[in-house]
């Protein structure tokens, strides 16, 4: 790989509670390259949003805060940047999309507006000729008679397309690299094949980075090149796509595997690991996944399995990685 874009490194985010401080994300790192899609998957609570906010500046501080570790974009230290220098990076270097459209646009504003008003807070740009670019977002995001459109507030469109104006609001300013978290989770089956199918187009058109993060192994195998398996916080496995679906190592990504072929078998999703998360303020020692792991061994309780290189990039923090698929031991 060439020089990232986005280099994540031992990022470890922390969150005070009642009962304590616990980490979301604990000791987390990957690379993103120019142009490349990388896919974050795991169960719901496995600190893939968690790691999103922090990588974006936008982590509810307090409770939440990056205890330690290292995220750099095309090069620069972003951890602890003041405010102010990380609000100028979102929009015209890092867009980003999230599940809830309709918490994400303004319920009280003209669509059209809150596009312009994006371009227009980071670049010097004429109202009329924003709204040109408007008209021209609109029109790529497959909304047909944009120009009327952006006159409509965000209840008068569907869910699907307040997504895609979520998209056009996300590529507004051409950004780097994209972080698109749960885009199309909320929306049917049909309408979400078209917009990752629309994203993916918009990727290859215009080279940005992406990292997509999703709950559905469907979703990684139609869009990404690499794909980071996330559990309870911290890197199960990591790899190419086709490595990894080919050969996954860590039991959890074979569970994945298992139980979510599809895009179209949305429903079957992570029902066949037995099994919840952990609650992060009562982890024991050791590998995470050990209460629901089927190749568990002592050595997994007593110490945590550090990630082990499998060549190509495949990583896995499993003490039994070297079983690949859903093999057991001897
Ligand atoms: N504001 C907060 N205060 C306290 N804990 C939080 C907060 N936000 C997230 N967490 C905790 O951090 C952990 C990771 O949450 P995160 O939102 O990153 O999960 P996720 O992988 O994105 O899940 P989902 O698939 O449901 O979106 C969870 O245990 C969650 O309860
Ligand atoms: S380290 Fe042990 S418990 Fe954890 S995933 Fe690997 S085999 Fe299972
Ligand atoms: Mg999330």
């Amino acid at each position: 790989m060439g020089e990232p874009i986005l280099s994540v490194r031992g990022l470890t985010t922390t969150f005070r509670t009642e009962t304590g401080v616990f980490a979301a994300v604990d000791d987390v790192s990957f690379d993103v390259a120019p142009g490349e899609v990388l896919g974050i998957v795991g169960e719901s609570g496995s600190g893939k949003s968690v790691t999103a906010l922090s990588i974006l500046g936008l982590l509810p501080d307090p409770p939440g805060r990056i205890a330690s570790g290292s995220i750099r974009f095309d090069g620069r230290e972003i951890v602890g940047l003041p405010k102010k220098a990380l609000r100028s990076l979102r929009g015209p270097s890092i867009g980003m999309i999230f599940q809830e459209p309709m918490t994400s646009l303004n319920p009280v504003f003209r669509i059209g507006d809150q596009i312009t008003e994006t371009i227009r807070a980071h670049e010097s740009i004429s109202k009329a000729d924003a709204r040109k670019r408007a008209i021209g977002l609109l029109d790529r995001v497959g909304i047909a008679m944009a120009g009327q459109r952006l006159d409509d507030y965000p209840h008068q469109l569907s869910g699907g397309m307040r997504q895609r104006v979520m998209i056009a609001i996300a590529l507004a300013c051409s950004p780097r690299l994209l972080l698109a978290d749960e885009p199309t989770t909320a929306l049917d089956v049909t309408i979400q094949a078209q917009l990752l199918d629309l994203l993916r187009d918009i990727q290859r058109d215009t080279g940005m980075a992406v990292v997509i993060i999703t709950h559905n192994m469907g979703v990684i195998a139609e869009f990404a090149d690499r794909v980071l398996v996330m559990y309870a916080g911290r890197v199960a496995e990591q790899g190419t796509v086709d490595a990894v679906f080919s050969t996954p190592r860590h039991p959890y990504t074979v569970g994945l595997l298992g139980s979510t072929p599809s895009l179209e078998r949305e429903e079957a999703r992570l029902t066949t690991i037995p099994g919840v998360l952990p609650q992060l303020s009562q982890i024991l020692p050791g590998c995470r996944f050990a209460p629901r792991c089927g190749r568990r061994t002592d050595a997994c309780t007593a110490a945590k399995p550090p990630l082990v290189e499998f060549g190509g990039g495949q990583r896995v923090a499993c003490f039994h990685g070297d079983v690949a698929g859903p093999g057991s031991l001897p």
